[in-house]
């Protein structure tokens, strides 16, 4: 084993092999140069946080400025943290506690309320303060019997989309309408290049990519669908699965719409979606619900307030009343204390109080509740959250309470 004192740095643009190379590392893969320069141009080098054993690079973590929509549609600035690796010779020495609480000081300088991250594992985070923000579910159909329930009134069709033309094509209708839900964040310079080079292993086995474009009357493009194909046949029949990744649409007639084309495609016995929302809407757009199976519930982002009072500021809440919230912050310290949360109509204020506390939870709890993924009366069933106040959690779940759970669709 090495020895040496730990010391961390940001890395300069020369640096990026070496930087990537530890960080595949840390997953214990081998990298091709095609993927380590689709990964190149993520980079904010400034952002970046090396740690060194010796002379040694050792452990790796960058973040992406990203923005994050909220419930009331605000987005505000969140720090991507991304990158997080330690090689395999290293880890368990504190070097990934080191480079996450200088990555969040130095997010909170960068003034970022929130700070999210996508992880390996779930053990991981909860320790720094992140918490589930939001789920993702797996399910597949069997379109044989996925017959649809409800009337479609769609005035546009549905067209597969020339390769050409996706480059500009998907991002615009990602920016424009597929960042509605809270939860869901700017896509990071150089994702859609990375992503529409569909390099093999991100493929898991299955097709390319494929695009398929919604068109309203007049012909504009307002949403699309990206699926994969797994091709099989058991004598002479056609059992193909389409793999939908991703579907995004002006309002719900465009989605159901995308959603019943990749139904309808001929050849295809399963739809199956291993990223759809938790409340995914079309089982009740099937006459015979069943034929829908869930297979996997989970995680998806992870968040971490940094600033209580900008963070619960900037997003509206479902009616009025003032609440007092006392959070713990182990890992910062610097985002605990006590908050007066006072919402009028869709304004909202949030300021450091002395007024004695109605819920008591640490920071990661709170993140979890954010975005209305979970309600604050689970979380305190779960022992996440304390009632000091009779009557506390109700006022929380109705304040917090949002329409629909929120997604995020966007890996970084
Ligand atoms: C996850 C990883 C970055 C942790 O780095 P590390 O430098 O070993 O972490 P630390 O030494 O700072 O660990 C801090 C604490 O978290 C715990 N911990 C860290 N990683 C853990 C894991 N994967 N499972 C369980 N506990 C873990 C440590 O035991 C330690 O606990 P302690 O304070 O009670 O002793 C490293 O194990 C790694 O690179 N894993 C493979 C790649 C990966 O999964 N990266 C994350 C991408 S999202």
């Amino acid at each position: 084993m090495e020895h040496g004192a730990l010391t961390t740095r940001a890395i300069a643009p020369e640096e990026y092999e070496d930087f990537a190379r530890v960080g595949y590392t840390a997953f214990l893969e081998h990298p091709s140069a095609e993927e380590m320069e689709a990964d190149r141009p993520f980079m904010e080098f400034n952002r970046t946080r090396a740690g060194f054993i010796g002379e040694r690079m050792a452990g790796t973590s960058a973040v992406l400025s990203l923005q994050m929509t909220i419930p009331g549609g605000t987005r505000l600035p969140l720090a991507g943290v991304t990158w997080i690796g330690v090689r395999p010779e290293f880890t368990r020495r504190g070097i990934l506690s080191r480079l996450m609480k200088e990555q969040l000081l130095d997010a909170v300088e960068h003034g970022e309320a929130l700070a999210g991250l996508w992880a390996s594992e779930s053990r991981i985070y909860g320790r720094f303060g992140f918490a589930p923000a939001t789920h993702i579910m797996g399910l597949r159909v069997e379109t044989r019997d996925a017959h649809p329930l409800q009337p479609l009134r769609d005035t546009g069709r549905v067209r597969l989309a020339e390769k050409a033309e996706v480059t500009e094509l998907l991002p615009r209708l990602y920016e424009r309408h597929g960042r509605q839900l809270p939860g869901e964040v700017s896509r990071p310079r150089g994702f859609w290049t990375a992503w529409l080079a569909d390099v093999e292993r991100h493929r898991g086995g299955a097709s390319r990519l494929f695009h398929a474009v919604h068109e309203d009357q007049a012909g504009e493009a307002d949403g699309y669908v990206s699926f994969r194909m797994v091709y099989e046949e058991t004598s002479g029949l056609a059992n193909n699965e389409v793999k939908l990744v991703e579907l995004v649409g002006a309002h719900a007639t465009v989605r159901r719409a995308l959603w019943r084309f990749c139904l309808g495609l001929d050849l295809v016995r399963v739809v199956s979606w291993d990223t759809a929302p938790a409340d995914f809407a079309y089982r009740w757009d099937l006459a015979d619900p069943r034929r829908l199976v869930v297979n996997d519930l989970h995680d998806g982002l992870w968040l971490r307030i940094l600033s209580i009072p900008a963070a619960l500021a900037g997003r509206r809440y479902q009616g009025g009343g003032e609440l007092v919230l006392e959070a713990s912050d182990h890992f910062l310290g610097s985002a605990g204390g006590r908050f007066l949360l006072a919402c009028h109509g869709s304004a909202a204020a949030c300021t450091r109080t002395r007024r004695r506390p109605m819920l008591h939870m640490d920071v990661a709890a709170l993140s979890a509740a954010y975005l209305g993924g979970v309600s604050f009366t689970t979380l305190a069933e779960a022992g996440w959250v304390e009632e000091r106040v009779p009557g506390a959690l109700d006022l929380a779940d109705t304040l917090f309470s949002t329409p629909r759970p929120p997604y995020c669709t966007t890996l970084f």
